[in-house]
């Protein structure tokens, strides 16, 4: 089996076939995915959040990145891995941007990149494309803008939207291959999937998007506390592994486990 392409995906959309795409930062969970026939593979910088313990995506750095991208690499043979560009790693201009996708690219070996901003980041999407890296972009919701934007809906009244259709025309202009919508009422998501040739992605963007995205954690019920709105639990995985320790932990205490199935002699 070849891994799926850029090219892959850009004519499943032209078919009119939705695709999924899912978070992965760990060899075994992304070789549950890829079994499962998940096309696409995203090392998010979601990992600040869901597995390294930050608040927010903003401290993940590209050791964090390279690392987890190389690990979700060698868990798949079919699926198009996507690296994140952590914040900082492309916000000084092309040249760092090529330098940090290239590592990603070359030890890592993942098959593209993502990095956020529409019309901000046009130039370092265009040096990476013209390089030989594909892109996806991610506007709307920018997360590694949190200190600026916050977490809201991103889009809302008539300049807001305009300048996210700039923004996505721009990212197609510089080269990218796909372009997630993160968090913009439907209706303006509908609108950018029309305009664009290029696939869109949504993350609570609604059903309209070309193909959509889930931190995998939020999907199987395993991110504590609240998960947005946008997010569906197709699974509890937290209460499955929280009820296997309590298991376990009983099991120690009461001296039932191990058992003689589980004793050499
Ligand atoms: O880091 C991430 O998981 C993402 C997706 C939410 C698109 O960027
Ligand atoms: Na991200």
């Amino acid at each position: 089996t070849r891994r799926i392409t850029v090219h892959d995906i850009a004519a499943a959309t032209e078919r009119g076939e939705k695709w999924p795409m899912l978070t992965a930062y760990d060899a075994m969970t992304a070789s549950v995915f890829d079994e499962a026939g998940i096309p696409v593979m995203l090392v998010g910088d979601s990992m600040g959040n869901c597995h390294l313990g930050y608040e927010t995506t903003v401290p993940v750095t590209m050791d964090e990145i390279a690392l987890l991208s190389a690990a979700v690499v060698r868990g798949t043979k079919r699926a198009l891995v996507v690296a994140d560009l952590p914040f900082g790693s492309y916000q000084e201009g092309p040249v760092q941007a090529l330098r940090n996708a290239t590592r990603l690219i070359k030890e890592a070996g993942v098959g593209a990149v993502k990095l956020e901003g529409g019309e901000r980041s046009h130039e370092q999407i265009r040096l990476l494309v013209e390089a030989g890296i594909p892109v996806m972009g991610h506007i709307g919701l920018t997360p590694q803008s949190v200190n600026a934007m916050g977490y809201r809906v991103q889009g809302r009244g008539e300049e807001a939207a305009q300048q996210l259709l700039r923004d996505a025309k721009a990212v197609q202009d510089a080269g990218a291959f796909a372009v997630v919508l993160e968090l913009v009422p439907a209706e303006l998501a509908d609108e950018v999937t029309r305009t664009l040739h290029i696939p869109t992605v949504g993350i609570g963007a609604g059903s309209g998007t070309d193909a959509q995205v889930l931190v995998y954690t939020d999907m199987v019920g395993l991110t504590g506390g609240k998960v947005p709105r946008f997010t569906k639990q197709y699974a509890n995985l937290r209460q499955v592994l929280g009820d296997a320790a309590k298991e376990f932990a009983d099991e120690v205490v009461g001296g039932t486990f191990p058992a003689p199935e589980h004793t050499f002699h």
